[in-house]
């Protein structure tokens, strides 16, 4: 059967690769596409996301959500994402509308309100989910679990300590990571690991377009920027966390305690990891630690691949 889910994105050149697979994969039903502010403003994810869907022809809705995390002002990755939010690739218009309903009651009104449960993959700062546990406390009924590319157990790549997807919105985080909803975290740890090399993206699918070639676009665009940064590969990180969903095994998780520092004069949005176990509290978060990296090329190819027939 396929698993329900609601992807959350701030589109964003791997946020696009993710998509892109995600709507590949026969083993999701995708309900709904959400945007929040992030890599660049609301307006702009926002027109991303429709603008993908559009391209992908996919008949899903897509609802915008916060243009700014729920205290603090918006810090956008434009330096990665570019001015777009879609580094050099330009898409058509969106042909798909333009909704009025927000992210969180959309992410109500496909669960609870109708008594269905849905996984959410959120590929962005979490501010649509805390305003969505805000709003509607009885959520967390309607919400199986949270698979999120977010994080690290160590080191960030916004700050020294912080993940760029926590650092935007760590007050947003904690409330999701206390909400006592299953969370996978496929941060720093695991999408750093999840590089592809020039030849592996040379040889997948692309026939001028499809979703494929986006995806190629894509990665071309990121291997080059991760490469100046000293990457073996293009760093895969939101398509990693879409690839934890479809194939659970690709990843090695450890439970463990996590905690969101929200007030640190160095290391404000940093995923604190009881890795030693400390706390001696209960583990909350299912952190990802490895990806199994063949088997991560293996499924994008075969994701890619799927748009040529
Ligand atoms: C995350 O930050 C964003 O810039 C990417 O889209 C990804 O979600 C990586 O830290
Ligand atoms: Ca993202």
């Amino acid at each position: 059967m396929k698993r329900p889910v609601i992807i959350d994105c701030d589109p964003g050149t791997d946020d696009t690769i993710a998509l892109v697979m995600a709507f590949a994969a026969e083993e999701l039903d995708i309900k709904a596409v959400t945007t929040v502010a992030g890599n660049q403003t609301a307006d702009k994810t926002a027109v991303n996301g429709r603008k993908i869907v559009s391209y992908l022809n996919k008949d899903v809705p897509v609802a915008q959500g916060a243009d700014k995390p729920i205290m603090r002002p918006l810090v956008t990755a434009a330096h990665v994402h570019g001015e777009s939010g879609m580094g050099p690739v330009v898409l058509p218009e969106a042909s798909i509308p333009e909704l009025e309903i927000k992210a969180w009651d959309l992410f109500y009104k496909l669960t609870v309100d109708k008594g269905e449960k849905v996984h959410l993959i959120t590929l962005g700062p979490l501010s649509n989910v805390a305003m969505a546990l805000m709003k509607y406390p009885s959520l967390q009924e309607g919400i199986e679990g949270i698979t999120m590319m977010a994080g690290s157990s160590g080191y960030g790549n916004d700050t020294p300590a912080a993940e760029y997807n926590i650092y935007a919105d760590p007050e947003a985080a904690r409330i999701v990571f206390d909400s006592g909803i299953p969370i996978t975290m496929v941060g720093l740890d695991c999408t750093h690991k999840a590089l592809l090399t020039k030849e592996e993206i040379d040889s997948m699918a692309s026939t001028p377009g499809t979703g494929a070639k986006l995806a190629q676009d894509m990665m071309n665009h990121i291997y080059g920027f991760a490469t100046r940064f000293g990457f073996d590969g293009a760093v895969m990180h939101d398509p990693s966390a879409v690839a934890a969903v479809i194939q659970p095994e690709l990843i090695k998780t450890e439970p463990y305690h996590v905690v969101v520092e929200t007030k640190g004069k160095y290391t404000t949005g940093k995923t604190v990891v009881d890795v030693m176990r400390v706390t001696k509290k209960e583990p909350n978060v299912n952190v990802a630690l490895d990806i199994d990296r063949e088997g991560f090329v293996h499924l994008v190819k075969r994701l890619l691949k799927s748009y040529e027939s």
